[in-house]
Order: structure tokens, then C-alpha cells, then sequence
């Protein structure tokens, strides 16, 4: 239940340190305050993208680790985008996409606000339409995008059509093992790294032979 009080609107700001950099993190104070029963009544929309999550905490924290200065990385779901940050901190060329409006223009802000460079764009992984045409990138990064089966499909077919190498990171949500078969049915070779902040999960490294 939303308290009647509570304040759509309302953000904090909070620092988050990845590797050697510092970046300021503006995000709703109170996500459940964004429940809004017409959206969901329409798809099902809830306001995840508007949640600090594990996953994406933890992919942010990789990706801060690794080489990516001139490479073209993708992100799908991204949410409040702290790994499109990171990637954009180790002078990645990053686009950065989510199916809510809200979360796409807050990371713009963030990366303005940290003085990074991050294209976005709004993309529902069904209906991705002339994305597609964009072409392949050189990595793809996807954290906690596999907690409803009805994701598995879609966001399959996507990466068949976007990316060589892609990294997953989920808290070990069981259809994420339903999307790491049927990767594995496509051709994907996997591997996974182990985050200690995702115990029950980690960050799965797909990579494309065929
Ligand atoms: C659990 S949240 C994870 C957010 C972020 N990646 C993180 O880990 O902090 C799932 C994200 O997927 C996005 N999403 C859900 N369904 C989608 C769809 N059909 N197309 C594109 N994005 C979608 C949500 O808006 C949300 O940002």
C-alpha cells in the first residue's frame, strides 16, 4: 500500500564508488511511490527500473574492472543503468536502454551529472523494431532482466540478433536458468563469475561460437 503521502517526485542522491571513480547516483526515494495501478493495468508495468538491485550493483562493480576503452556495449533493462556508468567510466561507447521512459531520461541525467558520455533509448525487448538495425555490439549487459518468464523469449531472440559476448548478472532467480538453457540451446557458450554479493546467483558470460 502506497502511503498517500508519499511523493513520486521525490529523489535522494547518494554517492556509489566504482574501482577508482566516484559517481553520484540521483534515484526515486521511494520507489513504491511510482505504483500506478493504470500502468499496470496496461502490460503489467511496474516500476522496477526505479529500484537500487543486487544484480546491477554487482555488474556496475565488474564492469568497472574491464578493459573497454573504444568498445560498443549495450545495456537491456537497464534501470537506474549503474553498469552503462561503469562502462562508460572505462571509455566505453554505451547505449543504454529500458522499456520505462522514466528510467532512460534519469540516466542521461546521471551520466551528465558525472560527467559521462551515455546514449539511451527507450526499447521493449518484444517490440525492438528498428533497434535492431543498429547492428551487433561488442558486449551487451543485462542485470536482473530474467525474473518474469514471459522476458525469456524476447530477450533471447535479442541477443541472438545483438551481441557476441554478454554479461548476465541475476540473484538466482529460477527462470534465469530457463534463459541460460536456451542460450546454451542457440549456441552460446557460458561461463559465470562468481559476485560475493549474489550468493545465490553471480554474473553468467555468454559468449557466441556459432
Ligand atoms: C529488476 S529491474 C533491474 C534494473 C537494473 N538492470 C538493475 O539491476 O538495477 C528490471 C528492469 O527491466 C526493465 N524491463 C522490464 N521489462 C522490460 C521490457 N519488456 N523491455 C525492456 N525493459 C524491460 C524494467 O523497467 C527494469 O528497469
Amino acid at each position: 500500500v502506497t502511503p498517500a503521502d508519499a511523493d513520486p517526485a521525490s529523489t535522494l542522491v547518494e554517492e556509489v564508488v566504482l574501482g577508482d571513480r566516484r559517481l553520484l547516483l540521483e534515484r526515486p526515494a521511494d520507489p513504491e511511490a511510482l505504483l500506478d495501478e493504470s500502468r499496470f493495468d496496461c502490460d503489467e508495468f511496474l516500476p522496477y527500473w526505479a529500484e537500487r538491485w543486487p544484480s546491477g550493483d554487482a555488474l556496475a562493480v565488474h564492469v568497472s574492472t574491464l578493459p573497454l576503452a573504444g568498445r560498443s556495449v549495450l545495456e537491456l533493462g537497464c534501470g537506474l543503468g549503474l553498469p552503462s556508468l561503469a562502462a562508460a567510466t572505462r571509455g566505453a561507447r554505451v547505449l543504454a536502454t529500458d522499456w520505462a521512459p522514466e528510467a532512460t531520461t534519469l540516466l542521461a541525467e546521471n551520466a551528465r551529472r558525472n560527467g559521462l558520455a551515455v546514449e539511451t533509448a527507450v526499447v521493449d525487448w518484444r517490440e525492438p523494431g528498428a533497434f535492431i538495425a543498429r547492428g551487433r555490439f561488442d558486449l551487451v549487459l543485462a542485470a536482473d532482466i530474467a525474473y518474469e518468464e514471459r522476458n525469456v523469449e524476447p530477450v533471447v531472440a535479442l541477443l541472438a540478433e545483438l551481441g557476441a559476448e554478454t554479461l548476465i548478472a541475476d540473484p538466482g532467480r529460477r527462470h534465469m536458468y530457463q534463459l541460460l538453457d536456451r542460450l546454451v540451446d542457440d549456441g552460446w557458450q557460458l561461463d559465470t563469475v562468481a559476485a560475493p554479493t549474489l550468493p545465490a546467483g553471480g554474473i553468467h558470460r555468454a559468449r557466441r561460437l556459432r
